[in-house]
């Protein structure tokens, strides 16, 4: 690559890095990404940072069919964790399952059989992954977002999605059309977070 060519790759590249910006998936409608986009995005997280190369997470697609599903675990995650909790609020865990027309689960694999790898680098690989993803889809044009709250830990997203013992669920990735942009953040500044031995 040329000079002028490396600095118009910088810029692309930063220029997405920075623009990127979390959207809920309630604000994510259609269309969502079609099967051959879907494919980018799953393929950008296997070009995530991995130590061992042993693909220390994996993705598990929730398609349109089977939210109802998820909306049944997420409401019996509800009610496991308050017995006491209202029809309201049990339909509003069921609609988070129907948000964003694309979603997909992020499950972390720390079982030591995998390899000699600490736990600890396997989470960052999917977090790469996770981010990845997430600059694939804007580069595309579509908004993504995470979402994880108290139902990721319970033992009916456990059962839903096979985990073994071994495995964390670690966020969902949603994607879809932006219906309505949030202001973007002020992201701290390098200086906020580094330092110089
Ligand atoms: C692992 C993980 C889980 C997240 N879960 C949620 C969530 O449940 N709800 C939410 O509103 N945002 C969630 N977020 C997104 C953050 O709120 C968002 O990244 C943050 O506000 C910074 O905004 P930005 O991504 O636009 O810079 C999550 C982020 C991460 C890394």
């Amino acid at each position: 690559m040329s000079s002028a060519d490396h600095q118009e790759v910088l810029d692309a590249a930063l220029t997405l890095i920075h623009s990127r910006q979390h959207v809920s998936p309630r604000r994510l409608g259609d269309p969502g990404p079609d099967a051959q986009q879907i494919e980018a995005i799953l393929t950008a997280a296997g070009a995530a940072p991995d130590h061992g190369l042993l693909t220390p997470w994996r993705l598990v697609i929730v398609p349109p069919e089977r939210r109802h599903l998820l909306a049944e675990a997420f409401v019996e995650a509800l009610v496991e964790r308050d017995d006491q909790a209202t029809e309201a609020q049990k339909q509003d865990a069921r609609e988070k399952a129907f948000r964003g027309p694309f979603l997909v689960l992020v499950v972390a694999r720390l079982e030591s059989e995998l390899g000699p790898t600490h736990p600890q680098e396997r989470l960052i690989s999917a977090g790469c992954a996770v981010q990845n993803m997430l600059l694939a889809a804007h580069a595309m044009g579509f908004g993504a977002g995470l979402s994880s709250g108290q139902a990721l830990y319970s033992q009916q997203i456990r059962r839903l999605f096979g985990l073994s013992g071994e495995e964390r669920a670690l966020c969902f990735v949603s994607v879809g059309t932006v219906t309505k942009r949030k202001a973007p953040r002020t992201r701290p500044s390098a200086s906020d977070y580094s330092s110089t031995l």
